[in-house]
């Protein structure tokens, strides 16, 4: 048996221990564990007290984490080796937000280095300077207003993370308004073009490959709207390029000095720290993008440096292992209490989901094991309105990341307590729960019937020892949220070296892609329906009836 699968052997068998989902007893056994449990790294606190993870489990995890080999793995990374290996590629987002000094270098496919540093030196120098200069009325529009509006048309990672990172950022006082257009449905941008003037728009493609389908179909809308207005030359200076496909940008009329670039060892998912990122500092200010690459490069130093056993995005990912593979607890939700995190949940779902969706080992073997979990979110306290009772009284535990922020950046003290109290009050009960002899007393107290209480007790009774883990920032800006971002970005590295699978390719969005280019012809008028499964082949016929076309 190799060392790995004796580690995995040895948790496994932890984990199947009678108990071994019981946290209640553990805090009843040692009236230390939170301290034990708890780490600070940069300014996030992160508790595991509330799982059931304890010491023994905590120690098969780290010998597990040992045995993949996980810290030479990290460091293989941070050298600029071809990690992602199915698609050949170094992964060096770490780069985006580190100092020239720091030195980044990606292997290339003939085995030599390129200054992957020098290269991000260059590309911020560039967006800074036309950051600043839109900012200032040097760059003006084609009727020589200033901008006050952009457009970040883009999806996947070329829309969630500046969508995200804007959506928690930009204040009544940043210095433009911003809009993101993924969907390829229309009506999105029908939603969107009331609130927009051509003449004071600046329109971002936001697209690594500049192919993607959605994407470039919305980027022609959008030139054919800023076209109308100010004819063809005008609408060129409105438009600007976030892209690794020079040829595709200047294919499609985008100015050279409009393009901003990248590599492609930085992945979608992981692309808001590079030009991708230009929509948050154009709408949040050049400064806050930099504080953001600065929070970041906290968390990077902080993996790069930190001992295992404090390592948080280590403990992090050793934590979903513990219930994903220890406890089969297969979903994950992700709780922010703080409105501005409200798209946090959803990049996390591209970033883990597109990573860690993956049945394949890195040497080609199915994995033995389970892998990325299901993650789903909302910010509290809405989520408690909506899915939590599934949490608190359902069938499957799902393990719940609560992220609580000490200081709001509004005045109502109040309602922020009102926010915490809930926030802190539902990990309480999830560990809790509610046994027979309190909820009978509640009962008693309030007056009701002894029928009635016993007709209505197992309604009201919750188990508890529901796993949580609760990550606690001073306040939320742009250097704490960079150090949030990056935490989870290492957490999914962590995972794919634990298990064995590339976390950074994505080649289960490929055949959706390829038929719906093959089905695409077969809406049209003229088109006819190909051969597909009978229901496939039912649904395009229904389709087409109802669209009064022949079938
Ligand atoms: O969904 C697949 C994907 O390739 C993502 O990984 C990526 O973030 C998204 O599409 C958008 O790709 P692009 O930036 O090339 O348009």
């Amino acid at each position: 048996m190799t060392p790995t699968e004796a580690a995995w052997t040895r948790l496994l068998s932890l984990a199947q221990r009678p108990g071994a989902s019981a946290i209640r007893s553990l805090f009843a056994r040692d009236p230390n564990r939170y301290a034990a449990f708890h780490w600070q790294a940069g300014d996030i606190m992160l508790d595991l007290s509330k799982t059931s993870i304890d010491n023994a489990a905590m120690a098969a995890l780290l010998a597990l984490a040992d045995a993949a080999g996980l810290m030479a793995a990290r460091d293989a990374m941070a050298a600029g080796e071809r990690v992602n290996n199915t698609e050949g590629r170094a992964v060096l987002h770490m780069a985006l937000r580190a100092p020239r000094s720091a030195g980044f270098r990606a292997r290339e496919s003939d085995g030599r280095y390129e200054d992957a540093s020098a290269s991000v030196e260059e590309t911020l120098a560039a967006m800074e300077h036309f950051t600043r200069a839109v900012h200032s009325g040097e760059i003006r529009s084609a009727t020589g207003e200033t901008f006050t509006d952009i457009i970040n048309i883009g999806i996947g990672g070329s829309d969630l993370g500046p969508f995200m990172a804007t959506r928690a950022l930009w204040h009544e006082a940043s210095p433009m308004r911003p809009l993101y257009l993924a969907n390829a449905d229309a009506h999105n941008w029908e939603l969107i073009r009331p609130r927009l003037n051509p003449a004071r728009t600046l329109v971002l493609v936001a697209s690594k490959t500049f192919t993607t389908a959605e994407t470039m179909a919305n980027a022609r809308v959008v030139r054919g709207w800023l076209e109308q207005t100010l004819g063809k030359d005008g609408m060129r200076q409105h438009l600007v390029a976030l892209s690794t496909n020079k040829k595709a940008t200047a294919d499609f009329g985008v100015p050279a000095d409009r393009v901003f670039g990248f590599h492609d060892w930085v992945g979608g998912r992981f692309s808001l720290w590079s030009s991708i990122g230009l929509s948050i500092a154009l709408s949040c200010g050049w400064d806050e993008f930099s504080r953001l690459l600065a929070g970041a490069r906290v968390m990077d130093e902080h993996f790069l440096e930190a001992q295992p056993a404090r390592n948080l995005p280590l403990l992090l990912a050793l934590t979903t292992v513990w219930h994903v593979n220890g406890l089969g607890l297969g979903n994950h939700a992700i709780l922010p209490y703080d409105h501005r995190l409200s798209r946090f949940p959803a990049h996390l779902q591209q970033l883990e989901m597109e990573s860690l969706g993956k049945r394949t080992t890195k040497g080609g073997q199915p994995v033995k094991r389970l892998t990325g979990p299901v993650l789903f979110g909302e910010p509290g306290t809405n989520a408690q309105h909506s899915f939590m009772q599934l949490l608190h009284q359902g069938t499957t535990p799902v393990p719940a990341d609560f992220l609580l922020i000490a200081n709001p950046s509004h005045p109502y003290a109040a309602n922020h307590r009102l926010l915490l109290a809930n926030g802190l009050a539902q990990s309480e009960a999830l560990l809790r729960g509610r046994g027979a002899e309190e909820v009978r007393a509640e009962m008693t107290a309030s007056g009701m019937s002894a029928p009635e209480i016993e007709r209505l007790l197992p309604h009201r009774l919750f188990p508890g020892d529901r796993p949580s883990t609760t990550l606690l920032l001073p306040r939320l800006d742009a250097h704490t949220l960079g150090q949030l971002v990056a935490l989870y970005e290492h957490k999914v590295f962590c995972l794919g070296v634990l298990w064995d699978i590339d976390a950074f390719d994505q080649w289960g969005v490929e055949l959706g892609k390829q038929l719906s280019t093959s089905i695409l012809p077969e809406l049209m008028p003229e088109g006819r329906v190909g051969p597909h499964d009978p229901s496939t082949t039912g649904l395009i016929e229904k389709l087409r009836e109802w669209q009064g076309m022949d079938i």
